[in-house]
């Protein structure tokens, strides 16, 4: 296979959605539109050009993981048509040898192996011009495909150019072209204008090829849901079914139980291992890793969380870019914020929030209790009501629980504070200072009760 030259068509900024946010930048099944589009290029070792326009630092900071490919940007700062777009990457088209792969940023369900297909085909034919088409009822608002009496494709025709008669025509254009960068630097020097919209349509390049006498062929996807392209939030609406469809059904692959596929999401790039069970209602988004044989009840969100094996995760919790050991048991009603740690065979039952703070092995936090900024040690037990009172009004504070303390129930502690080893708190205390290791601590505020040193 010869080198490849990607181009990616990234600036138009998606009028029909009616939004702030350009449209290749919008999420589906989690991920921005663009990235899927990226995706399809995974393992094809491309020199990739993003053409880019409208809220061009947004699409290269949404891009920003991907700074291992040969990531290359161009921009087009008027919206001119397609061909007008590949016309701004010029400058790497010049140099290139061999076929250009086109793709537009706003078809997210396109697989790569389709892709990978796709340009091996072009290659292996030794074509100078290869148009993927599919075959669709609703062919609304597509490129129509018309080809000759023996099946060559003759031209591209914009829907808004298309007589009654080729409107019926069901082949439509996807959108991913492979061109042979010869044909390509040629085409972008004769073409023009002349068209309804009055832009620049890289779709022209088919009657140009044909005038030249160069190689066509099509290839026709089988899954015509590959080529779906976003322009309006109901194709937004409908592409999210079906790549969560797909997601789904990977996932059931794998040896996931998920009880009911239609009120389960699973962004595309949440990572589940065999014999997890998912029950009805649930959201795994982002990040989100889920290890073996966890179970979760009804009505969870999980974003950026990192489940560990054997958890129970039980009804109506949230866990944000978070992470919870082995054997741990979180809610029902439990809310882990951002930055929490729980280790191996914890609990964090009912109505506990927890906010960047790390629990450290065997702790349990059973019910009701806020702590924020806090460290709770080894198989500390943390009594129902209690208050971590991290916020003096302009300032956030920390605490250190140390391991085997006891919190009485309804205690709050003021921090910044420091609770020894094997403290305890009596139930009701206002803990305002340090305490020592071994001593309890009673009353409001807290003083001492009982101390290790005086006993010894
Ligand atoms: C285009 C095709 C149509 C095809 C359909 C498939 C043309 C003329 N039409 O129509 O045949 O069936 O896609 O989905 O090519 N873009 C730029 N700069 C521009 C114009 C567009 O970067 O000046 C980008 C857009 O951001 C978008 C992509 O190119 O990601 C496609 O543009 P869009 O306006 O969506 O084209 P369609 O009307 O869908
Ligand atoms: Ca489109």
């Amino acid at each position: 296979m010869t080198d490849l030259l990607s181009i990616i068509l990234a600036a138009g900024k998606g009028t029909r959605m009616k939004s702030d946010k350009i449209k290749v930048l919008h999420p589906v099944a989690g991920k921005a539109i663009i990235k899927h589009v990226l995706n399809t290029l995974d393992g094809l070792n491309s020199k990739i050009v993003n053409v880019i326009g409208h809220q061009k630092e947004e699409v290269q900071s949404e891009l920003e993981d991907l700074d291992k490919w040969d990531l290359n940007y161009v921009v087009q700062a008027k919206q001119l048509g397609t061909g007008h777009a590949v016309q701004q990457a010029e400058s790497y088209i010049k140099n290139h040898e061999g076929a250009v792969l086109i793709l537009y940023g706003d078809t997210p369900l396109l697989r790569k192996e389709t892709i990978a297909d796709f340009v091996k085909e072009h290659q292996q034919n030794n074509s100078d011009l290869t148009v993927m088409t599919a075959l669709i009822d609703d062919p609304d608002g597509y490129g129509r495909i018309v080809k000759d009496e023996d099946d060559n494709l003759t031209a591209i025709v914009e829907e808004k150019d298309a007589d009654l008669e080729t409107k019926k025509i069901k082949e439509i254009n996807s959108g991913v072209n492979c061109i042979d960068s010869e044909l390509l630097r040629d085409f972008l020097k004769n073409m023009d204008n002349n068209n309804s919209q009055a832009e620049y349509y890289l779709t022209d390049i088919i009657e140009f090829a044909v005038s030249k006498n160069k190689k066509i062929n099509t290839y026709t996807v089988q899954d015509s849901d590959e080529i779906i392209g976003i322009n309006t939030r109901k194709q937004q609406a409908k592409a999210e079914k079906i790549l969560r469809n797909r997601i789904i059904a990977k996932h059931l692959n794998n040896g996931v139980t998920i009880i009911d596929p239609d009120t389960t999401f699973i962004d595309s790039e949440v990572e589940i291992e065999q014999d997890v069970t998912i029950y009805p209602f649930n959201y795994l988004e982002g990040k989100t890793k889920v290890a073996k044989n966890t179970i979760i009840n009804p009505n969870c969100k999980l974003k950026d969380a990192v489940i560990g094996e054997n958890v129970e995760i039980l009804s109506n919790t949230i866990i944000k870019e978070s992470t919870v050991g082995a054997g741990t048991n979180v809610g029902p009603f439990a809310y882990l914020r951002p930055g929490s740690k729980v280790a191996d065979n914890c609990k964090i039952g009912d109505f506990v929030e927890l906010k960047k703070t790390t629990v450290k092995s065997g702790a349990k936090v059973p019910h009701l209790c806020y702590a924020g900024d806090a460290e709770i040690g080894e198989r500390t037990n943390i009594g129902a009501g209690t208050i971590f009172a991290n916020y003096d009004g302009e300032n956030k504070f920390k605490t250190k629980v140390g391991k085997d303390a006891f919190i009485g129930s309804d205690s709050i502690l003021v921090a910044p504070l420091k609770i020894g080893n094997g403290a305890k708190t009596a139930a009701g205390s206002v803990v305002t200072k340090d305490v020592n290791a071994g001593d309890t601590v009673m009353g409001v505020p807290a003083k001492i009760y009982k101390s290790k040193k005086q006993e010894g």
